[in-house]
């Protein structure tokens, strides 16, 4: 695609957008359709999971603006909260004009734990599974030939010993695996249950849980921008305020749990909906970030804030990412599918560099208006839109609606049926 910034795309159409994507992109107009609300059929819900009744819709919007690595992307967010595209588009245009997106690709590599109980002597166990461990990998390597084909496959073999529990000492193994371009969970839970039946014969022990681990801290991905000084200042606000309003915000987030939960929040508002849009595992996703989150101890900031010497805004994210383009709904759902193809997207880890950089611009967009005019004022201008509909608004009432409710401040369902009874009764 030529470029991700479409002026005016906001004041089009649906059906215009579709075609200005169609113009850009590889996607044709027909394959846009998989974006329609009917674009997974009943029947295909109903193979993916049980006892289907239906289809759950969410708004699928388009974030312009971003280049992550020098590569133009368009992405899909699906997300119900009002703001969250509008504020990646314009935090990513920011962004733009410092170079963009600078990202460190994840490597591929999730983590399987087995833990291993009625051991008597945990450091004798540990050896014998230790001294064993080139050859166990070496078995591991063919359990799954196509990841094996495509040079994955089992990379370490670690032993933990947790010396504290509620059920005494214990010892836990990590496999570490390179699941290529899959998410990896079938893979590396597969792994896991076919080595235990190994581990418990070399150490004498019982193997209980197999399952990978959340806590995805070696695929972790990276981004960074810079935002130039120049184009920090708006309205009321100069540069210099807004860049340290932004810094002190994210101070508040490093110090305090209280606050780093919402400032987190706010990083996955981006996070998520560039995960769900592709079909991926969003609860994963959220349950590694937190967790990698607190892994000092003490639960804190995913992001960092500061500034560089010539005085610009720079900002770094970092969390696990653990999606994958192949396997589970990311193959069978269509609009997944289709989500990919509109980014263009060609492995796992070019996928978990534009999520990270999501992240890093919704973060910036709550930051910047936390720290100027507050998060109400933008907000309530899109949320009008939701409440202008909830009260019966139709067609182009509905901007007319919401902008009354918003030049008066009251953005509320009791006074926008009260205005549409008004214009009802003038005709
Ligand atoms: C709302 O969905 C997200 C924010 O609360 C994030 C933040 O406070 O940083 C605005």
């Amino acid at each position: 695609m030529s470029s991700s910034r479409i002026p005016g795309f906001y004041n089009l159409s649906v059906a215009a957008r579709r075609e200005r994507l169609a113009a850009e992109t590889r996607l044709s107009v027909e394959e846009l359709a998989a974006f329609d609300a009917q674009g997974l059929s009943i029947e295909q819900a109903d193979h993916m999971i049980e006892n289907v009744i239906g289809v759950h819709g969410l708004p699928l919007g388009v974030a312009l603006n971003f280049l992550v690595n020098g590569r133009d992307v368009l992405v899909p967010m699906a997300v119900e909260e009002p703001s969250v595209v509008a504020g990646a588009s314009f935090m990513a245009k920011l962004a733009r004009a410092g170079g963009g997106f600078r990202t460190v690709a994840p490597e591929p590599v999730m983590i399987g734990q087995m833990q291993l109980l009625d051991v008597d002597d945990l450091q004798a166990a540990a050896d014998a599974i230790l001294a064993e461990k080139e050859r166990l990998l070496a078995e591991t390597a063919e359990i799954d030939p196509v990841l094996k084909r495509l040079g994955g496959g089992p990379r370490d073999l670690e032993i933990r010993r947790i010396e504290q529990s509620p059920i005494g000492p214990f010892l836990v193994l990590h496999l570490i695996y390179d699941v290529r371009d899959a998410m990896g969970a079938n893979a590396i839970n597969t792994a896991c249950e076919r080595l235990a039946p190994r581990i418990e014969a070399l150490s004498g022990g019982r193997v209980h849980l197999r399952i990978l681990s959340n806590l995805a801290d070696r695929r972790v991905a990276r981004s960074e921008c810079t935002i130039p000084l120049s184009e920090l200042a708006f309205q009321e606000f100069s540069a210099e305020q807004v860049r340290d309003g932004v810094i002190e915000a994210w101070a508040f987030a490093a110090a305090d749990p209280y606050r780093a939960a919402t400032h987190n929040k706010g990083i996955m508002n981006g996070v998520d909906a560039v995960v769900i849009a592709t079909g991926n595992d969003w609860r994963a996703v959220e349950a590694g970030g937190h967790a990698y989150a607190a892994r000092s101890g003490r639960y804190t900031s995913l992001s960092e804030w500061g500034k560089d010497r010539e005085g610009n805004l720079v900002g770094r994210l970092e969390l696990p990412i653990a999606v994958g383009i192949v396997g589970g709904a990311t193959k069978v759902h269509p609009a997944a599918r289709a989500a990919l193809k509109l980014m263009g997207i060609e492995n796992a880890g070019q996928l978990a560099e534009v999520i990270v950089s999501v992240g890093l611009a919704q973060n910036l967009a709550a930051l910047r208006a936390l720290a100027t005019e507050g998060i109400q004022r933008g907000h309530m201008g899109l949320h009008a839109r939701q409440v202008a509909i909830a009260a019966g608004a139709e067609g182009e009432q509905i901007e007319r609606l919401a902008a009354q409710l918003v030049s008066e401040g009251a953005v509320r369902s009791d006074r926008a049926e009260e205005i549409l009874k008004e214009w009802q009764h003038n005709g």
